[in-house]
């Protein structure tokens, strides 16, 4: 049975009786899926905790749901066409019957290598069918997976090993990006020098690089699945167990772990995945996402699998080996449903049009796109130039902790209006507050916000450290999930994010915590103190400005700044790279030593018309120098 709205009528009802009686509407949505169990209750909601259930005392498994639930009517039906990095190179198109096979036999090689039922095992592992195996092995054998994005460096993996004590990492040799060979297996090594949890690493082969394979802990994928069996029984799971964890960065601290559950999870990102792509059972759907990312997670894997869709997996990069491969990808399989990040449409606009020429894309019946705001220059590009003017444009808002689509257009239904998240799915209530929390009804309003109910695929806690979920998401705005977005709700009751209010960065759509890149900074030897801020970047939506004072004796401020950006390169990875380093004598600070950031803002952004007050200041001679340093005219 399906739970596919059809029209804008539809949407309305349906929303209303989301908000009316939440727990009789996703019992219903609920009933379409595989319980071994029924729940006992749809929603409990412990506001003090926070503490929140979805589905008490039920029992499931969710690869159950995508793979017994599916294989009568769609086993020989594509479940990942997998297209590689390199043209020439052979694709693979795996059906759900032998996506299923592969998942069982990795599920039996993950237990007889000791992983059990609650454990955490590491995925760091690029774009390649064996990613989306280990996932599912792990939710079918009840191990709660960490994937870790690969382009993260060897210390960043080691904090999220350490953090959530995992057991295994699953790997590769290495990983084609374009025309690099990046070595993985390599950087795992040097993570696991400065853990101790680790027990076994599995290598799956997919460049031959040459690696070193530890005795007794290392051993590749194709040895411990050779005497495994294609047949598993899928462990049985409470509705509330652990599915994943996802580490993702805050405004303080390091990054943290993002709990999602296994019901309400199932439940949200199948229902999401369907009515916002307005998925039909012939298409072919592609997501562009990272398996690193939340989105890789929830409309990559889960939420088509979930579906019975045939989800496209790509390895490479948007450039490789030319600026139309995305296209030429498109038109290959027939793509229906296309979902990408504002930045790689950006970066394809400044191509400009010659790449696409060649291109039908006439399979297109849907565009989408989610991590960023979207400006409207690259919104109407995308729906003009891909979309031909009349595909829908799903512009998605979201996040790693809401585990699914929240404020979306649902395709073809809601009506389209450039560069708006528009409307929020059913089940979902947000409400825009201002900053001491009073509720701005009606329209054309600004504020932050928030989500005044829960829904099913919330998360649950930040792993091993419940108070900080408290503190990060709930005390902002006592009762209520504080999003970290300020948005705006117009004149015609449709919903804008105007972008982070917290001191997250977001470059090309992934998440940077000023303090975690200050850090880094920090850990160079002749760094003093760093400040980090956004800046508006053309391509990047924003790009990592630093202020930093350093002790420059004896070194050139070339040799520094070099120095610095590969500080952090190796510390959390290349994309927190600062796009700009300025060397300063001081930064602005109040009496009560606090950074002034608002001024480093507007500084960065050259925009130095309005600083507003600076009676508070210290020191604010400092400004000056540091207005002439950035040269700003
Ligand atoms: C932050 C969440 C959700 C998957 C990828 C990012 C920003 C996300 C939109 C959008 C404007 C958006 C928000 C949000 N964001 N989608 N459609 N319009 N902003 O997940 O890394 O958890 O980042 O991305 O600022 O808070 P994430």
């Amino acid at each position: 049975m399906s739970n596919k709205i059809q029209s804008l009528s539809g949407y309305i009802h349906e929303y209303q009786k989301s908000v009316n009686e939440p727990e009789k509407f996703w019992a219903r949505i609920a009933e379409s899926f595989h319980w071994q169990k029924p729940w006992d209750n749809v929603l409990s909601w412990d506001k003090e905790g926070p503490h929140v259930k979805w589905f008490e005392n039920a029992k499931l498994n969710i690869t159950e749901n995508i793979f017994e639930r599916h294989l009568f009517t769609h086993g020989d039906k594509a479940a990942i066409i997998w297209e590689p990095n390199d043209p020439s190179e052979a694709n693979r198109i795996i059906s759900y019957r032998e996506l299923f096979e592969l998942t069982c036999q990795f599920s039996n090689a993950m237990q007889a290598q000791g992983v059990q039922k609650g454990d955490r095992v590491i995925i760091y592992m690029p774009m390649i069918p064996e990613a989306a195996v280990a996932m599912l092995a792990c939710a079918r054998i009840g191990a709660v997976h960490s994937v870790v994005f690969a382009g993260f460096s060897s210390s960043a993996l080691a904090d999220r090993i350490i953090d959530c004590e995992a057991k295994m990492v699953l790997t590769s040799d290495g990983n084609f990006r374009g025309a690099k060979n990046i070595p993985v297996k390599a950087v795992v090594d040097e993570a696991l020098e400065k853990t101790s949890t680790v027990e076994r690493v599995i290598v799956c082969k997919r460049t031959d690089a040459e690696v070193t394979m530890t005795p007794d802990r290392d051993f590749w994928w194709h040895d411990v699945i050779k005497e495994e069996s294609a047949i598993h029984a899928a462990e049985s799971l409470d509705a509330e167990d652990l599915l994943f964890i996802l580490y993702t960065s805050g405004s303080t601290g390091k990054p943290k772990g993002v709990v999602h559950s296994t019901a309400g999870y199932l439940v949200y990102t199948q229902y999401s995945f369907e009515n916002v792509f307005q998925y039909n059972q012939n298409d072919v759907y592609w997501c562009t996402a990272d398996i690193g990312w939340i989105t890789g997670h929830s409309y990559i894997i889960y939420g088509p699998l979930l579906s019975g869709a045939t989800t496209l997996m790509f390895e490479g990069v948007p450039t490789y080996p030319h600026p139309g491969r995305f296209w030429e990808i498109v038109d290959k399989y027939r793509v229906n449903q296309f979902y990408t990040s504002p930045t790689a449409i950006r970066a394809l606009q400044a191509k400009g049009l010659e790449p696409i020429a060649p291109f039908k894309l006439d399979s297109l019946k849907v565009i989408g796109s989610v991590g960023e705001p979207i400006n409207e220059e690259a919104w109407h590009w995308y729906h003009d130039h891909i979309g031909k003017g009349n595909c829908p444009l799903v512009d998605t808002w979201w996040q790693t902790e809401t585990g699914g689509i929240m404020i979306s257009p649902l395709a073809g239904i809601t009506p389209n209006k450039p560069a708006h998240a528009s409307l929020p799915l059913p089940g979902i209530q947000p409400i825009i507050v201002d900053a001491e929390g009073n509720e701005l009804k009606g329209n054309n309003v600004e504020g932050n916000l928030c989500i005044k109910f829960p829904w099913p695929s919330m998360l649950r806690t930040t792993y091993g450290d419940h108070k900080r979920f408290k503190e990060t998401y709930f005390s902002a705005y006592p009762g209520m999930y504080f999003t970290g977005d300020g948005a705006k709700r117009d004149h015609d009751g449709y919903i804008r994010i105007l972008g982070r209010v917290d001191d997250v960065i977001n470059v090309s759509g992934h998440r940077m915590g000023t303090a975690e890149v200050e850090n880094a900074i920090n850990e160079h030897p002749r760094v003093v103190e760093a400040a980090v801020v956004g800046f508006p970047h053309d391509i990047k939506g924003q790009g990592i400005y630093a202020y930093v004072i350093c002790d420059e004796e004896g070194i050139t401020q070339e040799v520094l700044i070099d120095e610095i950006k590969n500080t952090v390169r190796k510390i959390i990875g290349p994309i927190a790279k600062p796009d700009e380093i300025q060397v300063v004598s001081g930064l602005p600070k109040t009496r009560s030593g606090k950074i002034m950031r608002r001024i480093l803002r507007k500084v960065a952004s050259k925009d130095i018309s309005n600083l507003g007050d600076t009676s508070t200041l210290l020191n604010p001679e400092i400004i000056d120098e540091i207005i002439r340093g950035a040269q700003v005219s």
